[in-house]
């Protein structure tokens, strides 16, 4: 039998349920035929692109939720904003603010970290970590790529943040570094071809533009009928949704309000934290 946690809380001990694993596919809402979409993140990377409203920051949060409910995987939050992530923060090893020196420092260690974690596997004869792996994957979510990379601080060091970036996002797959990025504005300049074709996953919500709509699912779908400018304004959430070598297909992403982000960031919290006290005191848990 699984071993039970338990932590105490505020109104006394509470029993602990199961967590969700980051290896596990992510649901994030449903087609047009009220059917689940799940996408498998671990190995890939995850873009959202749409105007301001689109619902970029409600798909941000889904998937974030579900790597706070995993206890295999550890989270790095970037938010300009802050409120958008924030209710996040205790979950996370590193919550970076609208601060781009943090945001450098922060990557720079992830690619250290990318490093070793490549220097370790080579040394094991293997290609990519698996769920028995001692080190964890890490979700890295940015809720505005344009405000690091286009907005912000000193030129050089928004061409360093998105270099930074480009490496994570080219590289960071096999050491389980899932990269889930949103941006207000598709425009080539923020999303080159060569770095949005580096994302398996791809999601417009409604763009203003059929180009825009492009830059985010790929050259050419506009002209074959899938434009994310068809998309309702009065319909935020929904949007196209495109893999590797995929077609398109209309989805309509789940929205968590703000008392239900906060009570999943709570539970989140306290699961990971009695894990890790666990851990770290090496006590037996409750059977
Ligand atoms: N999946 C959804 N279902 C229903 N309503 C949604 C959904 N996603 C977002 N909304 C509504 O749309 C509003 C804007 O969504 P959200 O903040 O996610 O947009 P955004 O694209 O991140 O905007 P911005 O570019 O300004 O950050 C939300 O406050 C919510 O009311
Ligand atoms: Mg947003």
């Amino acid at each position: 039998m699984s071993p039970v946690l338990v932590a105490e809380t505020d109104t006394g001990v509470v029993e602990l349920g199961p967590a969700l694993s980051i290896f596990d596919p992510v649901y994030i809402g449903t087609d047009e035929f009220g059917q689940p979409v799940k996408l498998p993140l671990i190995y890939r990377n995850l873009l959202i692109g749409g105007e301001p409203g689109a619902g970029k920051s409600g798909l941000l949060n889904g998937g974030v939720a579900h790597a706070a409910l995993s206890l295999d995987c550890k989270l790095c939050l970037f938010d300009g904003k802050q409120v958008e992530l924030g209710q996040w923060r205790d979950c996370a090893e590193v919550f970076v603010g609208p601060n781009l020196g943090d945001a450098l420092s922060v990557l720079k260690r992830l690619q250290i970290m990318m490093d070793r974690r490549y220097t370790y596997l080579l040394a094991c004869q293997r290609r990519k970590i698996t769920p028995h792996d001692a080190f964890l994957p890490y979700v890295v979510a940015i809720d505005e790529i344009a405000y690091f990379s286009a907005t912000i601080g000193k030129k050089l060091d928004r061409e360093e943040f998105a270099s930074l970036l480009r490496d994570l996002v080219a590289r960071g797959r096999a050491v389980g570094i899932i990269v889930i990025a949103a941006t207000q504005r598709p425009s080539s300049d923020i999303i080159p071809t060569s770095l949005r074709d580096l994302f398996a996953w791809r999601f417009a919500g409604r763009c203003t533009t059929n180009s825009s709509s492009d830059i985010v699912l790929g050259q050419g779908w506009a002209q074959l009928g899938w434009s994310a400018n068809t998309i309702s304004p009065t319909n935020p959430g929904a949007g196209l949704l495109i893999a590797e070598n995929g077609s398109p297909q209309l989805v309509k992403v789940a929205y968590l309000d703000d008392a239900t982000c906060a009570a999943i960031a709570k539970y989140a919290a306290t699961l990971r934290r009695t894990v890790r006290e666990r851990v770290e005191d090496r006590q037996p848990v409750a059977a």
